[in-house]
């Protein structure tokens, strides 16, 4: 005897329902948004305004506290008086026409009065915060670096110093230093929310903004305004340290790249000179001099690669150079086909490049 076949629909009412699904999405997806949070976004270190190593930051942080302690107090209120009005009850829609003077009262004062002096003090507190995150005066600053933001990486240049290195910025620790923000693209925010507020860089004009670290330390830096498809991988890092350490680094990143002293080294810089790398990045001291790239002459120096995308560790390094769109979809470098003998030769030359 042949049993009836149960009939699709109860077939598919017996499955978990779409509903339920959706809820299983709705908790994976809210699962993987406190991971985010928690994880925060990057490799690079945190990136708290609410944890100012500067004096502009500590004004913006102050500011801020400000804000958040105000708006709370003003939502308790306002959830107070809600409470009131639910367990007060409607009352009768006969009475809504006479409400009493002080009902109208309270209109006047929660919904005019009160609003408009907050807003017009908070308005004198943000313009009272904003000249602290100004840029000083040019001669006040004894040192200048200029940061170039491009599609999606930070070209940073010591003027005076003939250096040139890519989304690690030393400066010295308790000194006023010039920074000139601008682009060969598209807009940009140069942002380091422990030393100061955002900066754009736009098109055809030089922005300017001061960094005076108080403390030793790394600071994390970002990207703030959206530029295309890794804008969120467009981290760099400032580095205020102590004026004989940054001393040592400065004359350490003036040294041209050292000559191979291995052959495998040697084979290395062969391979970086003919293959597509040249074109594209500049090693002070070799023929390679393109300039699409990064600066690589001490790439080895450097704690992230691509703006802050990998850790900079030979096997990140390795797994960049093969298959770059990989790890930054859309990055403007190409594949390189090596053999793996010529990776491990390349991989070593870089590794000499500190
Ligand atoms: Cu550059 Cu966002």
């Amino acid at each position: 005897m042949v049993k009836d076949r149960p009939a699709p629909s109860a077939v598919r009412a017996a499955r978990p329902g779409s509903g339920s699904r959706a809820r299983d999405r709705a908790a994976r997806t809210a699962v993987v948004l406190l991971g985010l949070a928690l994880a925060g976004c990057g490799v690079g270190n945190d990136q708290s305004t609410l944890d100012p190593a500067a004096t502009p930051a500590r004004r913006i942080s102050d500011l801020w506290w400000l804000m958040f302690i105000g708006g709370t107090v003003i939502f308790a209120v306002v959830v107070m008086l809600m409470l009131a009005a639910i367990v007060r009850g409607r009352g009768r829609p006969e009475d809504a026409p006479n409400r009493s003077p002080a009902g109208n009262r309270l209109v006047v004062l929660g919904g005019a009065v009160v609003p408009a002096i907050v807003l017009v003090a908070l308005f004198a507190l943000a313009v009272r915060t904003m000249p602290s995150t100004a840029a000083s005066r040019a001669k006040d600053a004894r040192l200048t670096v200029q940061v170039v933001g491009r599609q999606w990486f930070w070209e940073v240049r010591y003027p005076g110093l003939r250096i040139t290195t890519a989304n690690e910025i030393h400066i010295p620790v308790g000194q006023a230093v010039a920074v000139q923000v601008s682009t060969t693209d598209v807009l940009h925010s140069f942002w380091v929310p422990e030393l100061n507020r955002k900066i754009d860089t736009i098109p055809g004009q030089r922005n300017a903004i001061t960094l005076k670290a108080e403390r030793a330390g790394v600071f994390a830096g970002q990207c703030a305004e959206f530029c295309g498809l890794q804008h969120a991988h467009m981290q760099f890092l400032v580095i205020a340290e102590e004026p004989a350490v940054f001393a040592q680094w400065v004359a350490a990143q003036q040294r041209p790249a050292p000559a191979p002293a291995s052959a495998a080294a040697a084979r290395g810089q062969a391979v970086f000179d003919t293959t597509t790398c040249a074109a594209c990045h500049t090693i002070a001291g070799t023929p390679a001099s393109g300039d699409l790239g990064p600066d690589l002459t001490h790439v080895t120096s450097r704690r992230m690669l691509a703006a802050g995308a990998i850790m900079n560790t030979p096997v990140d390094l390795g797994a960049w150079v093969r298959d770059p769109q990989h790890i930054k979809p859309g990055v403007k470098m190409p594949p390189t086909e090596l053999s793996p003998n010529q990776l491990r030769d390349l991989l070593t030359y870089l590794g000499t490049l500190r």
